[in-house]
């Protein structure tokens, strides 16, 4: 039996003839990276994120009764109709509808607005497919007969987000989701994520990011591009069991606390996703030169000061300046004395570890 079998729901009982629902769903910022896909959206190697509290999307789902045997769905973003994200969310449902069979007896409008703005260059992908699976799960639930227990239901919304976007899987749950079976983590999956099932030191609980925006706007390479460089890439495999022993040693360091420990694993991953970008084919460069001047500022600081901060990178030209809430003002001042300068409009975003998505 296949493993998916799990998520196609009961029996329907009970068809709402119209409604809204809202959810709100957090990003996520990887510490063991996601890079390399294969079949339908599972990941090469397991991941570990911090889920995030003040970059979020907040999606408003209507469905209307209806009886063509199409898809309609409306998306807007900020109340405007914004017809080039209708594709994506289209191919979205196409793929979930064998485990959502109700989707085509609806008509649904997306109402959807991110708490960063567009051009940061912040990913909505994750926060997005989150949210927007939550709703549909919600609605489902109306539908049943039997409806999900907490946990089922977690585990369905995480499932479904991750066909829509490979990390949205990790931003259902906080504050530190794992995603890709690892054979240390019990209960750990490729086709979902799950709550680090250990108990983790509580300087994790609240750990800070701030989010320094070097480049604001469009993605130079898509996630889907990057992850399909890894097909062909010389030092693929070396890649992925070095993520595998990352996380088999981050799992000690977050239960311990062990800070030195947690940079070497963070700042090793974050370059290693761009090392992978620097030796594919083509190669890109998402790194800019402040994107340096940031990391060796980090570098000389913690040198000087003990501070335990460190970096960690997406795919793109933005830092991320993770550190422990103790240290928060001495770190924010470091930030604005020294880092703000090399953001774009001194632009940037104070964010912290969080509890993950939630029913508006
Ligand atoms: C670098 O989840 O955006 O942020 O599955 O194609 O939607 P798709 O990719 P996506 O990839 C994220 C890659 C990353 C690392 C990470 O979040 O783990």
């Amino acid at each position: 039996m296949s493993a998916t079998k799990q998520f196609f729901p009961n029996t329907y009982r009970n068809f709402p003839s119209h409604g809204k629902i809202t959810y709100q769903a957090p990003s996520n910022i990887a510490l063991v990276k996601y890079w390399g896909k294969y079949g339908e959206q599972l990941p090469k190697n397991a991941s570990i994120s911090f889920t995030l509290d003040a970059c979020h999307t907040q999606t408003k789902l209507h469905f209307k009764r209806k009886d063509s045997e199409d898809y309609r769905i409306e998306v807007q973003m900020d109340g405007k109709r914004v017809p080039n994200f209708e594709p994506k969310i289209l191919k979205f449902f196409e793929r979930i509808e064998p485990y959502m069979p109700f989707l085509k007896d609806y008509e649904f409008l997306v109402e959807t607005s991110n708490s960063f703005p567009h051009s940061s260059g912040i990913a909505s992908s994750a926060s997005g497919m989150s949210a927007l699976a939550l709703c549909l799960l919600a609605l489902e639930q109306q539908l049943l007969d039997q409806p999900y227990s907490e946990e089922e239901f977690k585990r369905k919304a995480s499932f479904l987000a991750r066909l829509g976007s490979g990390s949205a899987a990790r931003s259902v749950e906080g504050p530190l989701v794992v995603w890709g079976m690892h054979e240390h983590i019990v209960g750990s999956s490729d086709l979902y994520g799950t709550k680090l099932p250990y108990s983790v030191h509580k300087i994790f609980g609240n750990f800070q990011d701030t989010i320094l925006l070097v480049e604001t706007g469009q993605k130079e390479v898509s996630s889907t591009v990057g992850h399909n460089l890894m097909h062909q890439h010389p030092y693929a495999e070396t890649r992925f069991r070095q993520a595998c022993d990352n996380l088999t040693k981050m799992i000690p360091v977050l239960k311990s606390g062990d800070l030195e420990a947690f940079i070497k694993i963070v700042e090793n991953e974050a370059l290693s996703l761009h090392a992978m970008m620097l030796t594919s084919d083509p190669a890109f460069i998402l790194m800019k030169p402040n994107t340096l001047e940031i990391i060796h500022r980090i570098w000389s600081f913690r040198k000087e000061t003990g501070s335990k901060l460190c970096f960690t990178l997406d795919a793109g030209a933005n830092v991320h300046v993770l550190y422990p809430a103790k240290e928060k003002m001495a770190v924010q001042d470091f930030i604005d004395a020294e880092l703000r300068q090399f953001c774009a409009d001194g632009r940037l975003i104070h964010d912290q570890a969080g509890q993950g998505a939630r029913l508006v």
